[in-house]
């Protein structure tokens, strides 16, 4: 039932107690309905209410005020101290003001609101039931300008709030649709007929009858699909399908038809509920598609992509728009790539996930129901659920859905160097000489747009860079590997028959169309001329691109592809003709993202692609290009690699891998490099990390020393800088800045065999590599909000440094034994699920590892070719049984499928009391043969007096010591042949 609240704020007192007045004795410009009421008070009379400087002004009509603010000056008595800020987001006007019901007085008061609310409305009105409180509301004004007029043409709720971001119209709980027959049992589930309940329309050609299909799909997976059972719309062509209804699902369904149709999902093990749209605002029209669902708690992560402050949500009311944009990293933009993927922590602390598969422009609003309410411009509402139950399962789940992650090459776990604007090849030269003569370890070396000759792709600069092609040869010589950078792009103006990509591909026809389907999409971007925009989705340009890729490789052979500006990003809106007024380019309800309009800064949404029109299959453009560069690179150098993209959609972990884009030289983004790293890895794209020292901005020593210390542990370790901005290479900001650097990639490539078996993990059974506290530990839900500090896998655990001029970190340690990586001293028992200050002076990260885990290590090098040369060793990190495991993978690092074609070996550890074992299996690869264990340190034997006797495969083994006060046992020279099992006991005769 709804009680209305009944508005009770015109002077209605006043109309009775002067009823003689003459009527047309005023005169006022102000028409009756614009009348603001400036005495809701009995008693006011003319002499009153001009004193406070209002218009007296009867009228016959009851309702309408007699006394009323002249609405040219200030229309309020609201003294300066009292007034609530109604419009707290800048950009306010006496318009936008007024628009929400609230009153406009410039003042001259310091710290006082222009615009504040107005007590005389907050109380309610007529169209302001009592049923939905504040945080259940849904918008039903999503676009500007709402009022309560328009809102009430919506056929929707107008109600004021005092809560920040709040939407003042909001959809009744009947908006929606309703059964038709009944929810009918299929092969694979239910499906449902549904009805538009008869209502105002928000943006037009609603849909009358949809269809809902719920498939079973896996015990762990659940589909729910909502789409136009007679009219064809776009889908992504992801296909995410089983054959049969899963026989034990870990949920249950049910639906209701009250107030509008609804389903619920709940956990089957505990009866929790994890989705739930009985709110309402269920929306399918041609161009506006929206659901809302309660969630279980408020532990919310994921959409991207964006630049978040916090890992966990921030759940008042913030909205996160998602559409490929060139974007520098800019809190609250919509950034390159798209995923529209969350994982909820329930209040059980299991764990689900929900993608919503769609890729049109679209938004999400978080609110502290808790609740979440998508809505998107186009295509179907494919929503896929993951039950986990904990939250490596849910990664699991997601990447066996879209695309476990792709294997890199070993060497791509090394140190990266990068940078646009070296602008000749002496200096790059002397950047890399200085890694040389700081001997820091140096993988990689990227090779940005400045390198091309004047820009264009597939090219480089004859006459700054003269010579580039012996060097990369040089460099690879020497053990580091070359990574060039192509945009999507070609340019049109170099004369006919003088370059190659723009005559083959004209020949093949491979661009972008303009609406008509003939024209091709011309826009602007780095080169000198206008460009075209190859279609990816099309088979004529994936080969094309394909033999283009090939082609430049006997030029520059480079190891591995940078595809930038794959948003596809143009200089220009929509294409220098800009775009036409309709439909497609000017949605009714353009999604909360960046840009007047959608085409602003890439194509016009009308544009087609051979995989449908721009409008729907924007977010799929770097998703379309990765496949087929991965392919080029791998049929070119016969080698596996990677494709280090910046645009991204579910799926594309599976052939890319990604960098955070065009981050700045601020502290903040420490912090901020976390989070969005940890959110990659939660989108199935665990090979990630920001520019190290930041790409805008000019750094300081002090960041870019911190910032490599922790940047050694990214899964992705590249510092790049961006055109115009002070050198920041590791060498070049003084010998500090260069041995602090060095020390922190020593124990990176120290530790590369564990995390390349991390990788190997990643790709075969989809867990993350760089990891939340809160998935190894999520029933301690101190660990559910924690972004500053981070695991790599299960075991290492790295708590950087993050702000200027501090020299120690405050870090929780999570409930385990934890031991000091420098010293293997185990982190005190006491300080067990608790936060402590750990020292960290300037040239020292704090790192521990986990009891109950062994880590392969590696002598480092100064690069990974040299470092695969060296010998092996255990860290054995024992738990509160004294036991530990781990496990190696181990490949001749670059080859294609290495699993795959079962060319790899792979070696169990086990620790139990006294006894360290390892265990081969497999051996399809000969690499490990030759290779010898050196080093074996075992941790949390504190409660050993002593430790006399250490026996290696039953022989009795001299060079070791124990630590007593830390319980540390190091043995050393053992010359352990990798490929056999053993054993090494030890005991305290
Ligand atoms: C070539 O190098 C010179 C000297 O460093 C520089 O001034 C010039 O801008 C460079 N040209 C290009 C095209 O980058
Ligand atoms: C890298 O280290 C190896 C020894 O591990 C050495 O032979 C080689 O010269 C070094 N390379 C460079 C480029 O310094």
């Amino acid at each position: 039932m709804v009680s209305m609240r009944i508005l009770s704020t015109f002077a209605v007192i006043s109309a009775f107690l002067f009823l003689d007045c003459e009527v047309e004795s005023c005169q006022t410009t102000i028409s009756d309905s614009n009348r603001r009421d400036c005495s809701p008070w009995s008693g006011t009379n003319q002499a009153s209410c001009e004193a406070r400087g209002c218009i007296w002004c009867p009228h016959e009509t009851s309702g309408i005020p007699w006394c009323f603010f002249n609405d040219h000056v200030c229309p309020s008595l609201i003294a300066d101290g009292e007034k609530v800020d109604c419009h707290p987001e800048s950009g306010a006007s006496r318009e936008s003001c007024n628009n929400r019901g609230c009153i406009w007085c410039e003042t001259s008061t310091p710290n006082t609101p222009y615009c504040f609310s107005d007590p005389t409305v907050s109380q309610g009105g007529a169209n302001c039931p009592s049923d939905i409180s504040d945080h259940e509301r849904i918008d039903c004004h999503p676009d500007s300008g709402s009022t309560e007029d328009s809102c009430i043409k919506r056929g929707c709720h107008w109600c004021t709030s005092s809560i920040q971001d709040v939407p003042w119209c909001f959809a009744p709980k009947t908006t929606g649709y309703t059964l038709v027959g009944d929810v009918t049992q299929t092969a694979k589930g239910y499906t449902a007929t549904l009805d538009r309940k008869p209502t105002s329309s928000w943006y037009g050609h609603d849909i009358a009858r949809i269809q809902m299909d719920v498939e079973f799909q896996t015990n762990s997976r659940l589909r729910i699909k909502i789409f136009d059972p007679s009219v064809a719309r776009f889908e992504v062509p992801l296909n995410i399908s089983s054959t049969s209804a899963a026989l034990d699902p870990l949920y249950s369904v049910e639906f209701s038809n009250s107030p509008a149709f609804n389903i619920k999902v709940k956990r089957a093990s505990n009866g929790a509920t994890l989705f739930d749209t009985s709110l309402g605002g269920l929306v399918f029209s041609e161009q506006f598609l929206q659901f809302a669902t309660k969630l279980n708690s408020h532990n919310v992560y994921g959409f991207g992509e964006h630049e978040h402050h916090s890992l966990k949500h921030d759940m008042n009311w913030k909205s996160w728009g998602m559409y490929a944009r060139d974007q520098p990293v800019t809190h609250g933009a919509n950034l390159y790539g798209v995923h529209p993927f969350y994982m909820n922590v329930e209040t059980s602390n299991l764990a689900h996930g929900v993608l919503v598969l769609n890729s049109n422009a679209q938004d999400v609003t978080l609110s502290p129901l808790p609740s979440l309410k998508y809505r998107t411009i186009g295509g179907i509402l494919d929503i896929y659920m993951f039950l986990g139950p904990s939250p490596e399962n849910v990664v699991q789940q997601y990447t066996q859905a879209i695309g476990r992650p792709v294997m890199p090459p070993y060497w791509a776990l090394g140190f990266h160097l990068s940078r646009y604007g070296y602008n000749d090849i002496q200096t790059l030269k002397d950047t890399v000489n200085r890694m040389r003569a700081f001997n820091i370890p140096h993988d990689v070396q990227h090779g940005d747009i400045d390198m091309m000759d004047r820009r264009l792709d597939f090219t480089y600069d004859p006459v700054n860079f003269t010579g580039l092609p012996q060097y990369v040869r040089d460099l690879k010589n020497e053990g580091t590997r070359w990574i060039s950078i192509q945009d999507p792009c070609i340019s049109i103006g170099e004369p006919a028959g003088t370059y190659r990509p723009f005559d083959l591909g004209q020949s093949m026809d491979v661009w972008v169309k303009e609406s008509d389907g003939v024209t091709n999409a011309e826009g602007r971007v780095w080169p000198d001329a206008n460009v075209y925009f190859p279609d990816y989705s099309s088979t004529s340009c994936q080969s094309w691109w394909k033999q283009m890729s090939i082609e430049f490789h006997s030029t520059i052979e480079y190891d591995g592809m940078w595809i930038d500006m794959n948003e596809p990003a143009s200089f220009v809106t929509g294409s220098v003709k800009g775009c036409y007024y309709n439909q497609w380019n000017n949605p009714l309800y353009k999604p909360r993202v960046y840009g007047d309009v959608l085409a602003d800064k890439t194509l016009c949404g009308d544009y087609l692609q051979s995989f449908g029109s721009h409008y729907n299959t924007h977010n799929l453009f770097g998703w379309s290009q990765s496949p087929v560069t991965q392919e080029a690179v791998q049929e070119v150098t016969g080698k596996r690699s990677i494709v280090l993209s910046r645009s991204t959609f579910p799926g594309s972990g599976s052939t890319s891998v990604h960098w955070l884009g065009d981050n700045h030289s601020l502290w903040s983004n420490l912090h901020y490099s976390i989070i969005g790293s940890l959110e990659f890895n939660l989108f199935g794209i665990p090979f990630v990390g920001p520019d190290i020292c930041g790409f805008g901005g000019h750094t300081t020593e002090e960041m870019c020393q911190r910032w490599m210390q922790l940047g050694a542990f990214y899964p992705f370790s590249r510092n790049h800088n961006g055109l115009g901005w002070r050198e920041q290479d590791p060498g070049i900001l003084g010998a500090e800045v260069a041995r602090v650097s060095r020390e922190s990639l020593e124990i990176r490539y120290t530790i590369l065999p564990y995390m390349y078996t991390l990788f190997h993990h990643a790709h075969i059974d989809g867990s993350t590599v760089m990891r939340p506290l809160f998935h190894e530990f999520v029933t301690d839900t101190a660990t559910h909000a924690i972004d500053r500090q981070f695991l790599l896998g299960p075991a290492f655990l790295v708590s950087a440094v993050l702000n200027e001029g501090k020299t120690s970190v405050s870090a929780y340690i999570p409930d385990a034994r934890w031991y000091d990586w420098y010293t293997g001293a185990e982190v005190s028992n006491s300080l067990r699920k608790s936060w402590t200050t750990l020292p960290a002076p300037l040239d020292f990260i704090p790192l521990h590892v986990r009891g109950g885990y062994i880590l392969p290590t590696q002598q480092p090098a100064n690069s990974t070719m040299f470092s695969r040369l060296n010998n092996l060793g255990l860290i054995v990190a024992l738990d509160d049984n004294e036991e530990a495991s781990g496990d190696l993978f181990w490949d001749e690092g670059d080859t294609k499928d290495s699993f795959e074609n079962g060319e790899f070996d792979t070696v169990e550890y086990t620790a139990v009391p006294g006894i360290l074992t390892g265990i081969t299996s497999n051996l399809g690869y000969a690499g490990l043969f030759g290779m010898e264990y050196e080093t074996v340190r075992v941790m949390g034997l504190a409660h050993y007096l002593d430790i006399t006797d250490v026996r290696v495969n039953n022989q009795q083994h001299n060079l070791f010591t124990f630590t007593s006060s830390t319980g540390v046992l190091d043995i050393v020279n053992l010359t352990l042949p990798a490929h056999e099992d053993f054993s090494i006991t030890w005991t305290a005769l």
